[in-house]
């Protein structure tokens, strides 16, 4: 592409730190609705049921929507940067829909408490609710609204990756499997993202149409859908929003560890046949949700089971082996942002096998519902999606420069992975005790050891959640003096 001007630099770079600050300021409000949550499983305050659920809410959705939206600008700035030309308007249009729908969406569950969890599961916003209607119209527009901002900015990635790289197969990769040897080369960034983006194209396409129907019965409400039907759309949504948040983290992690460790990272034919392995499995892994779905044919059980399998192998494995062979005797300098990426691609590995463990049958029996489901999916995305950010976020704002000095951000560092990890395990601790997942109190379970078990744990968290808020001050304290440090970010990159 062509060299970008200075100040086109500066605009992009200014965009990823306005994200950037958006996720510091965001992050820990949602941490804290996190922990008032755990506050009530530990029945050291009285949180009502209405309260409770608008908060389970809040948070699920809006984590999920920040972590997604952050690991999408952190693939805009670095393509913006180094390989194709984007819109800034549209970088910005991105943030901007993005802004007013978590504004919807907590003036939705803070005012309106409402409260049917992330899923929104049908018919549950319409019926028997504690909240008025008003806020689940208001909900599904700004969930609209935020998924048109997503796809006009996916869009826009992909059409520019195209336009620079000669077409969407080149993009795949499928030139090095034909083993021309005039192929146009592709840097990993640009595979691994397409294979990420585009089913995120399809996800965000089918939450549309659940959306409208959502729409709709809000207009006319004796309208009445497939609530089977629904839920598995739902999932198709959930699931694989949450699954590319990872992939496109981890394409920051291709881009950025080899300026740590000095050795490039090629796409070669093994990267490609397994990330395009990835794009097949990774829209039908969710089939595992559809487990105790005993309505539904059994073969879709079946390619459920084989699929949550078989997408653990690919992109992740050769990731890992692929981060392992980098760092291998590099004589890498252990400053916070490797250390970030190395501890991430540990939490997504841990946490990819305890959901791999979860999706098999005859685990998922015991294990349905309980609290080991929050306790995988918590463990890849707070200690393996949101540490990739903390990297990334030194990363812009200087670290590499500045290697030698990073002791208090490493502090910070270790004091946030003790906290999340005593969090994380209570979770587990709780799943392989048949605590439930998303019930507001433990108090009226009729089985005491179960209560006991769900009580103490939370209390244990709630202790944890504690030492991870003083890990993350530390690493804010960092991260500003860094970015205030005006020499330090002029030459970036
Ligand atoms: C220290 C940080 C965090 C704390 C204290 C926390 C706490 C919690 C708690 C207590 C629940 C309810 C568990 C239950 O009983 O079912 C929950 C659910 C959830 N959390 Fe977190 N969480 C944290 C970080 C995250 C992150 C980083 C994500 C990123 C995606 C996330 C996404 C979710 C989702 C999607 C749910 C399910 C909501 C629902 O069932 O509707 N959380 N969290």
């Amino acid at each position: 592409m062509e060299e970008l001007t200075t100040t086109e630099y500066k605009k992009q770079r200014k965009l990823i730190i306005v994200w950037g600050i958006t996720f510091l300021v965001v992050f820990p409000l949602l941490v804290t609705l996190g922990m008032l949550m755990r506050i009530s499983h530990a029945e050291l305050a009285d949180i009502s049921a209405e309260r409770f659920y608008s908060f389970m809410t809040l948070h699920g959705l809006g984590m999920i929507g920040l972590l997604f939206s952050f690991a999408f600008a952190g693939i805009w700035y670095l393509l913006s940067t180094r390989y194709v030309k984007l819109k800034l308007s549209v970088g910005y249009f991105v943030y901007i829909t993005v802004l007013l729908s978590v504004i919807g969406l907590a003036v939705a569950a803070l005012i309106g408490k409402f409260g049917p969890g992330w899923y929104l599961l049908y018919p549950l916003p319409f019926i028997g609710g504690s909240w008025p209607v008003w806020t689940t119209g208001l909900s599904t527009v700004s969930l609209l609204a935020l998924g048109v901002g997503w796809l006009i900015g996916i869009l826009h990635v992909l059409y520019a990756m195209a336009k620079e790289y000669g077409g969407f197969t080149n993009m795949l990769g499928w030139q090095y499997i034909k083993n021309k040897e005039d192929k146009r080369e592709i840097p990993v960034i640009v595979l691994a993202s397409t294979i990420s983006l585009v089913p995120g194209v399809l996800a965000i396409l089918a939450g549309a149409v659940l959306l409208i129907m959502y729409l709709l019965q809000v207009m006319e409400p004796s309208l009445n859908f497939d609530a089977l039907m629904l839920k598995n759309i739902v999932m198709f949504f959930g699931h694989t929003i949450a699954n590319i948040t990872m992939y496109c983290a981890v394409t920051w992690v291709y881009t950025l560890l080899p300026e740590y460790t000095k050795r490039p990272w090629y796409v070669d034919k093994v990267l490609v046949y397994s990330w395009n392995a990835t794009f097949f499995f990774v829209c039908i892994a969710f089939l595992h949700h559809m487990y105790m779905d005993l309505e539904q044919p059994l073969y879709l059980q079946i390619i459920g089971q084989v699929a949550s399998y078989s997408s653990a192998i690919p992109a992740t494995a050769i990731t890992m082996f692929g981060i392992i062979s980098q760092l291998y005797h590099s004589r890498v300098k252990w400053g916070v942002v490797p250390l970030t990426f190395l501890f991430g691609a540990a939490g997504w590995a841990i946490g990819g096998l305890s959901a791999v463990v979860d999706s098999t049958i005859s685990f998922n029996k015991v294990l349905h519902n309980t609290l080991w489901v929050p306790a995988h999916f918590h463990t890849y995305m707070l200690l393996g999606v949101v540490l990739f950010i903390f990297g990334y976020l030194y990363y812009v704002a200087g670290e590499k420069k500045d290697i030698h000095t990073g002791g208090v951000a490493k502090l910070g560092l270790w004091t946030y992975i003790i906290g999340a990890a005593g969090f994380l395990l209570m979770f587990y601790y709780g799943g392989m005790n048949s605590v439930p997942r998303r019930y507001n109190t433990y108090s009226g379970m009729g089985v005491d050891a179960t209560h006991q078990a769900g009580v103490y744990g939370a209390k244990i968290a709630v202790f944890s959640i504690g030492i991870l808020f003083i890990g993350l001050l530390i690493m804010y304290v960092t991260l500003f003096l860094k970015l205030t440090k005006k020499d330090e970010t002029k030459n970036l990159d």
